[in-house]
């Protein structure tokens, strides 16, 4: 969704900010601008609806100045157009802001301005900033923004300039990220480290109701009536080159392959094998804490919550305590009881799902205990939560979520293994799944290494209009994972249903224009999940069965794909399985030709309601 960048320093800033916009075009966007400041010439504004290549090429001449901001747009308000896109200005053009975030208030403050007597170019709710900016009677642009913010209510994440004050960027946050970095005699800010690691990896993650003001020689940071806060900046351990697709055709493929790298960082220093347990320093909770827990509840959105579903079976095999997972985006809604011994989990790739994190900020308000499982460290839900389990799946760029969901499995993992030490889960089960666990990097590697095979089942299933993805218990969340990830980059309409529901209804679906891929790992389910199969294979639907070797298909012989991925602790199943189906869903849309990092209509972080 919507991005910002911003630099001040001795470079000409457009360039820096039109690359910073590259960086985030992965984040879905509809339109992108900029804005300069340069001593004595003021404030120029370019905006553009389409890509950041379109803007960089709609650029006047002389777009000189060495402060800059730069936004790329997800429309909320108003559709996407040139006038809508970000950098906002007052009627003067002496103010710029661009901003991600919803301004609750904006109808209200539309009105008061028109009553005024201001006409609004736009339909967006950031127009009033600007307004308000330039209404003030404040001496400094901080006393300014300070004051415009005071009458906003809403989320924001948003870098303003103005004329008058050409030497400076002013920055706030309220609930959308904003990331400062530390450059030589240059400062830049961004809501994504993407935009930032080429420049800088030494950063300051403001809070919420934090601004800070970024001159060439530095940065102060401080609350919204001013009164100062001192941020230190920090130098983050990340390899600049992560962000790069490098060889790889695409962000997914290679965020695919990287996964067991990413599985090994998420263990590592994580594993107790005396003990048969997990160590998580981060959740802040002792044995006796983890006793004291009579339930958990997962929240998450999209595959997250996928994932949550199949982290909740496993903590309730574990440790014997109930547990379930429910959509972040629904929960709230429904004026949820919080319970003071229920360990609430929001389990986040990017730590700025606004419904999740809106989510954990009501289970919060209410007194209740929230931990988080997020790979971005520093995001927003990570401090809201202030204790959790960071996944170091490293950046995750392609929308389509990869890596970061096997870690997050592997972070439940961690989480049951620990909630059922504590209880009475023996510590032989700890050591085999301790074992499991550290087998599971070099068993990815196996999965992977069957993408060659796959090539030609994917394209059978990409010329299907319709499919379905079935799997029973532990296997149904894989399937839902499977269905999810083929619609998103092949648009395809796939649909997940319990393999023990097919018969209830959809079974009336099955003919041999509509393939299943099945999940049948070999467990105590797996002859009548072979029984179902022979359902679907009698009514002449193909079938892909992601399996174990074996696992006995029995008379099926005709339109049956089988895919063997390596047996670990059956309670790991879930991990080893949902690859292939991503790598099916990869494929597919490559040969669809889809635009696979960049989905139509999807963005990486959903920071919208
Ligand atoms: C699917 C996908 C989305 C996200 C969801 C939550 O591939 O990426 O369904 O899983 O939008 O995003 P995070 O994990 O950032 O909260």
């Amino acid at each position: 969704m919507c991005g910002i960048v911003g630099y001040v320093g001795s470079e000409p800033a457009a360039p820096l900010l039109l690359e910073g916009l590259g960086r985030l075009e992965h984040r879905g966007y509809d339109s992108a601008g900029v804005a300069v400041l340069s001593s004595g010439k003021g404030l120029k504004v370019a905006k553009k609806a389409g890509r950041v290549r379109d803007l960089e090429a709609a650029l006047p001449k002389r777009f000189n100045g060495k402060t800059g901001i730069g936004h790329t747009r997800w429309a909320t308000h108003g559709p996407a157009n040139d006038v809508n896109a970000h950098p906002h200005t007052d009627a003067k053009g002496q103010v710029a802001v661009v901003h991600n975030g919803i301004i609750d208030n904006a109808s209200a403050l539309r009105s008061e301005l028109a009553d005024q007597g201001i006409d609004l170019a736009s339909d967006t709710d950031t127009e009033v900033i600007a307004h308000l900016i330039a209404a003030s009677d404040a001496e400094t642009l901080e006393g300014r923004v300070s004051q415009a913010l005071a009458r906003i209510e809403g989320t924001y994440g948003l870098a303003v300039l103005h004329a008058d004050f050409p030497d400076r960027i002013v920055v706030a946050r309220n609930g959308s990220p904003l990331i400062i970095g530390v450059g030589d005699k240059e400062m830049h800010v961004a809501s994504d480290m993407a935009a930032l690691v080429r420049y800088t990896t030494t950063v300051v993650h403001l809070a919420d109701g934090e601004m800070a003001t970024l001159t060439a020689h530095g940065y102060t940071t401080y609350r919204e009536d001013l009164s100062a806060t001192d941020r230190v900046a920090k130098k983050m351990d990340i390899d600049p080159t992560a962000y790069d697709a490098g060889e790889h055709e695409s962000y997914m493929h290679k965020e695919m392959l990287e996964q067991g790298e990413a599985v090994e960082r998420t263990l590592r220093g994580r594993l107790d094998e005396r003990f048969g347990t997990s160590h998580l320093g981060g959740l802040n909770m002792d044995a006796r804490d983890l006793r004291a827990i009579k339930r958990v509840k997962i929240l998450g959105c999209g595959s997250a919550y996928y994932v949550g579903q199949m982290g909740a079976m496993l903590i309730e095999e574990l440790a014997r305590v109930p547990a379930d997972a429910e959509a972040a985006s629904e929960f709230r809604y429904r004026n949820p009881i919080i319970e003071p011994d229920t360990l609430y989990v929001a389990v986040s790739q990017s730590g700025e799902t606004v419904d999740t994190l809106l989510a954990a900020q009501e289970i919060r308000r209410k007194g209740g205990r929230v931990i988080g499982l997020v790979n971005v460290v520093g995001s927003a839900l990570a401090q809201e939560c202030g204790a959790g389990i960071y996944l170091h799946a490293g950046p995750e760029v392609a929308v389509a979520s990869t890596k970061a969901l096997t870690t997050m499995y592997v972070g439940f993992s961690l989480l049951a293994l620990q909630l059922g030490r504590v209880r009475d889960l023996s510590i032989a089960d700890g050591k085999r799944l301790v074992e499991g666990l550290k087998d599971l990097p070099r068993q990815i590697e196996e999965v992977l290494a069957l993408e060659p095979t796959l090539v030609e089942v994917a394209r059978r299933l990409a010329s299907a209009e319709s499919l379905f993805f079935i799997g029973r218990v532990r296997g149904y969340p894989v399937a839902r994972e499977g269905a999810q990830k083929f619609k998103e980059v092949s648009y395809r309409h796939a649909e997940a249903y319990q393999t023990s529901e097919l018969k209830h209804g959809p079974l009336a679906l099955i003919d041999k224009t509509v393939p299943t891929v099945a999940i049948v790992p070999d467990d105590e389910l797996a002859d009548r999940n072979v029984a179902s199969l022979h359902e679907i294979a009698a009514r002449g639907g193909p079938l892909v069965v992601i399996t174990h070797p074996g696992v006995d298909l029995g008379e099926i012989r005709d339109h049956v794909v089988r895919i063997d991925v390596p047996r670990n602790e059956r309670e790991l199943d879930p991990i080893l399985m949902t690859i292939p189906l991503q790598m099916l869903a990869y494929q597919a849309a490559a040969q669809l030709g889809r635009d696979i990092d960049k989905p139509r209509n999807l963005a990486k972080s959903v920071t919208v309601e």
